[in-house]
Formats: structure tokens, sequence, C-alpha cells
């Protein structure tokens, strides 16, 4: 794992940034993981600004997001769905039919976890996975466990993760009780991850990845294992205060 201690959220979303650009330059049609939440917002907010300067292309690119509320609308303001849309894909040059999000509203969830993974497949594996880390390790949707599932599944969301994610809700009664996630083979075959934990409530869980534990109680610990997985974190996350 390499491991990178930034001083400020904006270096550590300017450090995260520098990886999707090499990643861009280096293949162009790229499958990029990408995730919701907080800590992608100011990683998000460089790669547009790179777009607009002229620099980063995203017109070969096919986007692969990790997970999302069920049951939930598309056009929902807490819909992850939405979020994409708002906070990144209608700023570049991406397109549209190549961004890809859980259907939150999928007759059948289970069906839709099933092809959702089998266009992870078709699409020959993520290049570059992004990942947030929950307070709890969680992630994508992939909860604390004694056990945890491979595949893109249903998961029942844990009241830590709808409390923390109320902030968001008029309501923690308005947090949706389940999501539809990429599993942990999703994200432990993608060639590349990059996992942003920002902030002193990450504290405990960015300790937890800098020792040679892993355990299914904190699903981020099992990345320890990928070959090719990088950890930013600002100074906030890890001293903890
Ligand atoms: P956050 O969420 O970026 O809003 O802290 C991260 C997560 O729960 O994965």
């Amino acid at each position: 794992m390499k491991f990178l201690v930034c001083n400020t959220y904006e270096e550590a979303s300017q450090e995260a940034a520098k990886i999707f650009e090499e990643q861009l330059r280096t293949k162009p049609s790229s499958v990029l993981g990408l995730a919701t939440g907080s800590t992608p917002l100011g990683l998000y907010r460089e790669l547009i600004r790179a777009y607009q300067l002229g620099g980063l292309d995203f017109s070969a690119v096919t986007t692969i997001n990790l997970d999302e509320y069920y049951p939930i609308a598309p056009t929902h303001e807490q819909s992850y769905r939405y979020f994409m849309n708002e906070n990144l894909f209608k700023h570049i040059n991406v397109d549209p039919a190549k961004t890809f999000v859980p259907d939150g509203q999928a007759a059948s969830p289970e069906d839709e976890s099933v092809s959702y993974d089998e266009r992870i497949k078709r699409l020959g594996g993520i290049d570059l996975q992004l990942l947030g880390i929950g307070e709890n390790g969680h992630i994508g949707f992939n909860e604390p466990s004694d056990a945890l599932r491979m595949d893109t599944h249903v998961e029942v969301l844990t009241e830590s993760t709808r409390k923390a994610n109320a902030r968001f809700f008029q309501s923690i009664d308005e947090v949706p009780t389940h999501a539809i996630t990429m599993g942990m083979a999703g994200i432990m075959t993608a060639k590349k991850i990059l996992l942003l934990a920002c902030g002193k409530n990450k504290h405990e869980v960015v300790k937890a990845m800098q020792d040679k534990t892993v355990t299914t109680q904190i699903p981020a610990t099992l990345l320890k294992c990928h070959p090719d997985m990088t950890l930013i974190c600002d100074r906030a996350a890890f001293e903890g205060r």
C-alpha cells in the first residue's frame, strides 16, 4: 500500500486528481470506478477544472459507480445518479450512455445486481477504482460483518451508516434502509485502487489501515491485500484532530 498524508483536504484532492490524470494519459479509454459522498467532491472539482483547462479528455472513458440507494429515483436529489450528474458528469465530456450507476428503481434489485457484475466483466474490469471510506470502515456499502459478499448485492444499511448519511436528508427516517452495492470482488479486482480518507472522523479507520491485520469488521482493511492500492488522507484523518 502506498500511503500519502497531505496537509489539507484541498491538497489531498489535488494529489488524487494527479492519479486520475495519469490514468487517462496512459489509457484514455479507462474504465473508472467512481464513488459518492463528501470526500470525492474536491477531486471531482479538480477533474472538472482540468477538463475545462483543456488538458483532460473523458470522451473515451466509461464510468461505473460503486453503489446506489434502493429504492430511490434517479431524479431524487440524494440519489447517487443525481449526485454524479450534478457533481461531475454534466461538467465534463463523458458520454452519458457510458456512465453506469446501479438502478435504484430496478423491479428486481437482485437481477440488477447480477447484470451489474456482468457489465463489469464485459468492460474487462475496472482500471482505477476510487473509494471513500465510512467511519465504520465500509467501502461502497459493504458494511462490517462476519462475512462479506464478493458479488454486487443488496445490502441492509447499518444504523451507523444511516446516521452518518442523515445529514443529507430531512431526517433519518428518510434515509433508505437498503442499497445496491458492488461487492468485494468487483472492488478488489480493479487494477488500481485509490482510497481517500479526509476529516478527523476518519482517524480510527485510517489507523486501522496502517497495521498488518485485515478484518471483515473493517471492510477497508481487505484493501491492504491489493497489489496497487494508494491511500491518501489529510492531516486531520491522520492525526485525529
Ligand atoms: P463521506 O462518505 O465521503 O461522505 O465521508 C464516505 C463513505 O461512507 O464511503
